[in-house]
């Protein structure tokens, strides 16, 4: 991200965007394996069991593109809030696309059905703030989705313990992304709050109303990627992953590197 994580807000923008844009990236382009798997089992979810009218939705570090289906974004109203200017100003599908701070922006109470956080909470410092400000905007029933990187698996402790450089030369020469680093493009840099981990996550949202109703580990899309990209390096992994979890207590599997979870506001 261009931008520090505090922000002035005198200066937030709102940006009024006309229609949300059709053909949005659903699937985030997402190669086939579990990661993709688990999106449609939320989206299934999120369509039965969120009302059938007009939504409300708030997406936070929205970034450029949503990861909801295109039948859920049509009957929408999305606010956008994104930190970066650049992700904000090449936002298309939002109605609303607001430069500011998820941690501390706070919109009145019970204004959304949905909140989404994708690939956003290993970013913050103050995660704990975050899903506060998300729960309060929610209202009774409403739901928040949350996709993040499993701080407990290979992909995890490798982005966790090294540098910046190195997750933007992976996403360059790895994943062949050529615009990897610049200004408003992923990687951004990460922190991992302790609530990212899985049961940390759990346990804060039940202490704050929060019923955790769906929820699931998958392995990093990155595997699957960078078998079809770079099939001699992702040999290696596969190697070194299939010897961590040889030694590792029975039934890891350290190739879960990313969770979805839907919690439901009491
Ligand atoms: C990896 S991108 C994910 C974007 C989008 N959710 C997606 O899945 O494509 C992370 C996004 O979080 C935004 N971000 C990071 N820290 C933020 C903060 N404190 N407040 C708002 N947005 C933030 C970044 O600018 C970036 O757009």
């Amino acid at each position: 991200m261009n931008k520090p994580a505090t922000i002035d807000f005198a200066t937030a923008t709102a940006i009024q965007i006309p229609a949300a844009a059709t053909g949005t990236q659903a699937l985030h382009d997402l190669v086939p394996g579990e990661a993709r798997d688990s999106l449609l089992a939320v989206h299934d979810v999120l369509c039965r069991k969120l009302p059938q009218d007009r939504l409300a939705i708030y997406e936070a570090g929205g970034g450029s593109c949503s990861v909801l289906p295109p039948e859920l974004l049509s009957r929408s109203k999305v606010t956008v809030v994104d930190i970066d200017e650049d992700q904000v100003r090449n936002n298309t599908y939002a109605d609303e696309a607001i430069l500011g701070d998820v941690q501390t922006y706070s919109f009145g109470r019970e204004t959304f059905d949905l909140v989404i956080c994708y690939n956003v909470i290993e970013h913050l410092p103050n995660v704990d703030a975050a899903l506060l400000n998300f729960r309060d905007a929610l209202k009774r029933g409403g739901m928040i989705l949350i996709g993040a990187p499993n701080p407990r698996s290979l992909s995890g402790v490798v982005t966790k313990y090294s540098p910046h450089w190195f997750h933007v030369w992976f996403y360059r020469h790895i994943r062949g992304i050529k615009d990897a680093g610049l200004p408003g493009e992923p990687p951004f840099p990460t922190i991992f709050h302790p609530l990212v981990t899985l049961p940390r996550l759990e346990a804060f949202a039940a202490a704050n109303g929060l019923d955790m109703i769906y929820r699931r580990e998958v392995e990093s899309p990155r595997y699957p990627e960078m078998r079809r990209r770079s099939p001699l390096f992702a040999a290696l992994v596969d190697a070194g992953v299939a010897v961590l979890n040889a030694v590792l207590p029975r039934g890891t599997d350290v190739r879960r590197g990313d969770y979805h979870v839907i919690l439901r506001k009491r």
